[in-house]
């Protein structure tokens, strides 16, 4: 029988694997992830970063995180080898589980334009498409 899998928050031990499945699911790193950068969003934000692990292996991640008034989505990844069986769905019911907990009543998440169409993943889980403006400058 194929090991059950668990979703935990990550740990900074769990960084080299959590980079080569975002690699593998094309999830590119941003100048933001270092590892010192996310080591410090595990300690801001304890129990919000999440992994699945199936034994030793890291199949699933979710980067939550809660601004003090809006919780956001990123980095929502399933191994390819594991995709199918809903753990993307897991995961975004975890994530949104701790966020309601500590007092979040609305989740944000942004897609980037080459990859429209998960859209629909999101839209199954009651998430609407909000025509905003995004503007970003790095500081
Ligand atoms: C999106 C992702 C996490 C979904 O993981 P998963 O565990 O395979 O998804 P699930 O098994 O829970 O899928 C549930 C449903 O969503 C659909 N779905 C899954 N991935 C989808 C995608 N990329 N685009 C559109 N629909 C998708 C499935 O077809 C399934 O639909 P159904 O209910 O009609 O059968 C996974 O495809 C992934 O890691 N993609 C690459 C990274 C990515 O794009 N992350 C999101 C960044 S915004």
């Amino acid at each position: 029988m194929p090991d059950p899998i668990a979703i935990r928050p990550v740990t900074v031990a769990d960084l080299p694997a959590l980079r080569a499945l975002w690699d593998r699911c094309g999830l590119h790193p941003s100048a933001s992830d270092t590892d010192q950068r996310l080591a410090a969003l595990i300690e801001f934000a304890p129990g919000l970063f999440l992994a699945a692990e199936c034994g030793a292996e890291v199949v699933g991640s979710v980067m939550a995180s809660w601004d003090g008034r809006r919780g956001w989505i990123n980095r929502l990844a399933v191994d390819p080898s594991a995709r199918g069986a809903r753990l993307g769905d897991r995961l975004m019911a975890e994530a949104e589980d701790r966020l309601r907990a500590i007092g979040c009543d609305k989740v944000n998440l942004l897609i980037e334009p080459d990859n429209a169409g998960v859209e629909r993943f999101y839209r199954r889980l009651g998430y609407d498409r909000d025509e905003l403006i995004f503007m970003e400058k790095w500081i």
